[in-house]
């Protein structure tokens, strides 16, 4: 790679749950930052929230850019010249992904196209990408080298376009490629003014809880009873939000090594169940919680969680947070924010 230190860096989906607590370690590290993002899934609430808890605002730039659109895209990558992309935006509703599948290879598949071919116009070299535990299907300890096998559209435009990104490196030497497939994110920022926000009803379990705690929704589902785990109910490694975003910074900072196509998974190694992550969040929110014990959820893996040594052998990064820190700052942004980035009704 033609080394030079990377100083900005283009967000895609940078004021959704994950991109705006990453766009904040991207500040205190110095970064200077180019968001953009359609607002499908986020409200400007967010940036300014971000806006309010970093040292440098005035580093960071929004653009309300649709990656769909290339022509608005192109203009952007001339406008900035970024050194480096993160690439947040996708669509991620599994079961949205079913029922309109199109939708989502549009604009996952054709909104990464676009943007790896803006980043070979404007000679962009370093791409790190938001992939998911969900490529590897049914797997209890995902190691890096595992089968791929998506279960559903979602999944599977992650899947493609790792693909695409590793073929593009292929044909540009001096391109890195970081693959993040992170397992699952839960936390906020420990001021509490920013964390996930569904628009809908949530269809995964942390914002489930933390409707359920708020007096949103009346009960907790708990999918699935009779899995060959703990205590019967589904197990997964959840991964707090902070320790993910700066999973993206060491990537960045090692910019010199990453030459090439690199897949990395980021999660804490440790599995945790649904009923074991239900009563954290119910003591760090000081609530009981009813729950009521349903059926599996149709495509649930019973154990997922992910072998997190490669990444701590190349790149020196392991999570730091636990499941009451998880819970901890999800309670709290939750008592703070009890209708997320919307006003009280
Ligand atoms: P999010 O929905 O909160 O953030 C995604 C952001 O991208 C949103 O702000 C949305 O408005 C924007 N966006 C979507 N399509 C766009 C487009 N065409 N043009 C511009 N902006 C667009 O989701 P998140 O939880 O922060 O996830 C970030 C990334 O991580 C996604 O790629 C997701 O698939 C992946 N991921 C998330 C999880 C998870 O559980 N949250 C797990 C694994 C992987
Ligand atoms: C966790 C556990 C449920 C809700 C999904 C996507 C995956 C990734 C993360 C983006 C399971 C149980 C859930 C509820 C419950 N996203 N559950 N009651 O299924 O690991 O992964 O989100 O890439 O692609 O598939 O996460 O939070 O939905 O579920 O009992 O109301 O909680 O059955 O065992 P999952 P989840």
């Amino acid at each position: 790679m033609e080394q030079t230190k990377i100083k900005k860096v283009l967000v895609t989906g940078g004021i959704g749950y994950i991109g705006s607590h990453t766009v904040i370690e991207l500040i205190e590290a110095d970064y200077e930052v180019i968001i953009i993002d359609n607002l499908v899934n986020s409200s400007l609430v967010c940036l300014e929230r971000v806006k309010a808890i970093v040292s440098k605002p005035e580093n960071i730039t929004f653009e309300e850019v649709d990656l769909r659109d290339a022509t608005r895209l192109s203009q952007v990558f001339h406008e900035y010249l970024p050194d480096a992309v993160i690439h947040f935006a996708a669509l991620k509703a599994v079961g949205e992904s079913v029922a309109k599948p199109l939708d989502y290879y549009e604009n996952n598949v054709g909104g990464t196209i676009n943007l790896l071919k803006s980043m070979n116009l404007y000679k962009c070299n370093m791409i790190v990408f938001s992939s998911s535990a969900c490529v590897y299907g049914d797997n209890p300890y995902a190691s890096e080298t595992d089968r791929l096998a998506p279960i559903n559209p979602y999944g599977m435009t992650k899947v493609m376009c790792e693909q695409i990104i590793q073929d593009y490196s292929n044909t540009n030497k001096n391109f890195a490629a970081v693959i993040l497939r992170y397992f699952n994110p839960i936390g906020a920022h420990s001021s509490g003014m920013i964390g996930e926000d569904p628009k809908d009803i949530p269809n995964n379990l942390m914002p489930y809880l933390q409707k359920v705690a708020s007096g949103q929704l009346p009960h907790l589902n708990v999918f699935g009873k009779d899995y060959d785990t703990v205590d019967g109910t589904g197990v997964r490694d959840y991964i707090h939000v902070v320790d993910l975003a700066q999973g993206h910074i060491v990537a960045l900072d090692k910019q010199e090594q990453l030459q090439g196509y690199h897949v990395f998974n980021l999660g804490t190694g440790n599995g945790t169940s649904v009923l074991q992550l239900a009563t954290a969040f119910e003591k760090a929110f000081e609530t009981e919680m009813k729950k009521v014990m349903c059926d599996r959820r149709p495509g649930d893996a019973p154990k997922s969680t992910a072998c997190a040594d490669k990444v701590f052998n190349e790149l020196g990064w392991k999570a730091k947070l636990d499941i009451d820190d998880m819970c901890r700052d999800s309670a709290n942004w939750t008592k703070k924010n009890p209708n997320g980035f919307h006003a009280q009704p």
